[in-house]
């Protein structure tokens, strides 16, 4: 994933993104950090593809996005999981049609895929409600239903917006975990959060936004790799 000089406003609105330069590298595992209403869900939204930015270029998967026709856009998508902040699940279907719905929509049967599904609702701590409709689960409940969902196809790139903003700390650092098993796999990750705790925990590059502008920099270290720990930046 390439962006380059990208810039973005909405509408006759101030520029909320400006300059954004980077370069993720397939396999790379990032976190998104800054304050809310730093940018972190719209700069979210032009990596699968649901907004184009004023200005700049975006490649994903090596393409350049400006370019795809709708058809190579949607194909574009099917490679990329997505957590989104309001989980956006099925009311209708229960947790295990939920996150068996990627596999269905990829072509497999599903009574292969029940198992599969049964297992990673497991995981994530779901075992006993596997036949629940989303509306008569919690929200954290939810929010790990609509991250099985995500990565249950394993995707080239995982996005995640906000992931463990409604469970306790206990299951956010076990929802990363998951991250990082699918990014042994080879999926690209990258989690957008305002959660600097959690961030600190893990030794992964932090995408760090602020007043429309982003840098690089490693956890809670300032930028440079000094390790005066703590600063703030
Ligand atoms: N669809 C939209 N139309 C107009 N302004 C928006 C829209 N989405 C987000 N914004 C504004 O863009 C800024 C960044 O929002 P957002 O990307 O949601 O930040 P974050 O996810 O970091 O909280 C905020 O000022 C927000 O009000
Ligand atoms: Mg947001």
């Amino acid at each position: 994933m390439r962006f380059e000089d990208v810039s973005l406003r909405y509408g006759a609105g101030p520029e909320i993104l400006r300059h954004v330069d980077f370069h993720l590298e397939p396999g790379s595992f990032h976190f998104m950090a800054g304050p809310s209403g730093a940018g972190k869900s719209s700069l979210l939204k032009m990596m699968y593809l649901a907004q184009r930015p004023s200005n700049g270029g975006i490649q994903m998967f090596g393409r350049d996005v400006a370019g795809l026709s709708r058809s190579e856009a949607a194909l574009m998508r099917r490679r990329i999981g997505v957590v989104f902040q309001d989980f956006r699940l099925l009311d209708h279907l229960s947790a295990l049609e939920n996150v068996a719905l990627p596999l269905r929509i990829g072509g497999q049967r599903a009574d292969k895929v029940r198992k599969h599904v049964a297992e990673l609702l497991a995981w994530v701590g779901l075992a006993d409600h596997l036949h629940a409709l989303p509306p008569t689960l919690s929200g954290g409940q939810q929010q790990r239903v609509a991250i099985a969902r995500a990565v249950v196809a394993r995707p080239n790139l995982l996005l995640a917006d906000e992931p463990t903003g409604n469970v306790d700390d206990r299951i956010a650092v076990r929802l990363l975990y998951l991250f990082e098993e699918l990014n042994k796999l080879g999926t690209t990750i990258v989690i957008a959060t305002h959660n600097e705790t959690l961030v600190s925990r893990f030794s992964h590059p932090v995408l760090r936004l602020s007043a429309g502008e982003i840098r690089l920099s490693r956890s809670a270290s300032p930028p440079g790799g000094q390790s005066t720990k703590g600063s703030a930046a």
